[in-house]
């Protein structure tokens, strides 16, 4: 009788195990890029469909159509966006139990935005390709000529001034090395969101809900300036000098708990330019150990 018991229960189990649907994803696009462009996110969107059966996957639009997504995503300062992309996610019924979070580029860094200020529903695990955790300090590109590139730097410092920081996203994120200070007074979102002012507890706590924290770099990113910022290196404070997150202070002052993550925070590097990855790899490096 027992284990007649014993074999219904498994039985049990299996159904419920069937019944139980895969946790949704939720992803967020690219500057001057969309929810559900054809190419890009909405491909993404179906091949992680095909890979994970029954999956709801929503991928976050900051206003209605696409050129207003694309444009939004440059004019609109990155704390409103976060706010914009919170309430909409409350809404969505289908995650009130959570979800994964799959961010590229900037998107990357406003769902890391998103997962300090904004727990409800709850992120579970967060991976972001190629975005800026620590900010900017260059343009994407620059030309060849080192000389050129450090003018653009200084002049793009207007990045701090009131307005810019109003209206125009990558101001959000632009950090100047040379002068810390600065950025840490007039930065109103990256250096709020990587507690560099005050310790949000906040932020810290929220960090610590996810079960892991995956950082892909790409080691030959032409994009964000410096690459290593995609895993929190930047230029060591008044160098130009890169230096890893485990020789910053956010490391060891534990600023946003990264340290106390221990290994459910894993930097991955990836070959190619920003955001160079095909399907496969997407699958097989993101979608499989992540999210299935
Ligand atoms: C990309 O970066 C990696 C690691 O730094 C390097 O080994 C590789 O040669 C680079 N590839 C190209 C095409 O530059
Ligand atoms: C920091 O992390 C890197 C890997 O990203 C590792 O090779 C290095 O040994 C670490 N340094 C310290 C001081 O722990």
């Amino acid at each position: 009788m027992l284990f007649i018991l014993g074999e219904l229960f498994v039985l049990f189990q299996c159904f419920q195990g069937s019944q139980t649907s895969p946790v949704p994803i939720v992803m967020w696009h690219g500057i001057g890029d969309t929810c559900c462009n054809p190419h890009f996110l909405g491909r993404i969107k179906k091949v992680i469909e095909e890979e994970i059966d029954g999956v709801y996957v929503h991928s976050i639009s900051i206003g209605d159509g696409f050129a207003r997504d694309a444009q939004n995503s440059y004019i609109i300062p990155p704390n409103k966006q976060i706010e914009i992309a919170c309430e909409q996610l409350r809404k969505d019924e289908k995650l009130k139990n959570g979800y994964h979070g799959l961010g590229f580029s900037q998107g990357g860094l406003f769902l890391r935005g998103l997962a300090e200020r904004c727990p409800t529903p709850p992120m579970k695990t967060l991976v972001t390709l190629g975005s800026q955790h620590q900010g900017i300090y260059g343009l994407p590109k620059c030309p060849g000529d080192k000389r050129y590139c450090d003018y653009f730097r200084r002049v793009l410092n207007f990045a701090y001034s009131n307005w810019a920081q109003r209206i125009l996203a990558p101001a959000g994120y632009w950090h100047d090395p040379l002068d810390e200070p600065t950025y840490k007074k007039k930065s109103k979102f990256l250096a709020d969101i990587n507690n560099e002012v005050f310790i949000n507890q906040k932020y810290r706590t929220n960090i610590l809900r996810l079960q892991k924290l995956v950082l892909v770099k790409f080691n030959n990113d032409t994009t964000v300036q410096p690459k290593d910022s995609s895993w929190f290196g930047f230029y060591k404070p008044g160098t130009l000098n890169i230096q890893r997150l485990n020789e910053s202070s956010l490391w060891f002052e534990d600023r946003i708990g990264l340290r106390q993550m221990g290994n459910r925070l894993l930097l991955l590097a990836k070959n190619g330019d920003h955001l160079q990855f095909t399907e496969e790899w997407l699958i097989t490096n993101i979608v499989r150990p992540f999210f299935k």
